[in-house]
């Protein structure tokens, strides 16, 4: 619930479950902020991946845009593998999260040392 609608009574009562849930945006001036347009919150994708693997379990994203399943599974000690067509995708993934430990393959399962360049990524 939105906390501006959390009234003393309702906080008394606790929290109930619901299928929705509130999350603030992606902050404009923040360092979380790539610029990708379709850019989720790394708050939802850590709730995301917390709730559905194990530390050391492998998470796989086909759509990963700029990358935040990757950035929320790493920081919860999850293994990744993300996919994405589009090159602005690659290059804005390659930018937040480096290239340390991470293996960049075209669709043929070749190296990349130029992502930017190539409408696919697998790590
Ligand atoms: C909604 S965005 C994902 C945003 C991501 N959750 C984030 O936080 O940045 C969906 C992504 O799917 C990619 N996409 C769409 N069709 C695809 C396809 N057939 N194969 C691979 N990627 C695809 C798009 O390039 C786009 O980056």
């Amino acid at each position: 619930m939105a906390p501006g609608l959390v009234t003393a009574e309702k906080a008394e009562r606790g929290k109930v479950p619901t299928d929705v849930w509130w999350h603030t945006i992606v902050p404009t001036n923040g360092k979380e902020k790539t610029g990708y347009p379709s850019q989720k919150p790394e708050g939802v994708l850590r709730r995301v991946v917390q709730a559905s693997s194990s530390p050391g379990s492998w998470v796989l994203d086909f759509f990963a845009g700029s990358g935040t399943t990757g950035a929320a599974a790493r920081q919860l000690g999850r293994r990744t593998v993300l996919v994405d067509n589009s090159s602005e995708a690659l290059a804005v993934m390659q930018r937040r999260l480096g290239t340390s430990g991470i293996t960049y393959l075209d669709v043929q399962g070749e190296h990349l040392t130029c992502p930017e360049d190539v409408p696919a990524a697998l790590f």
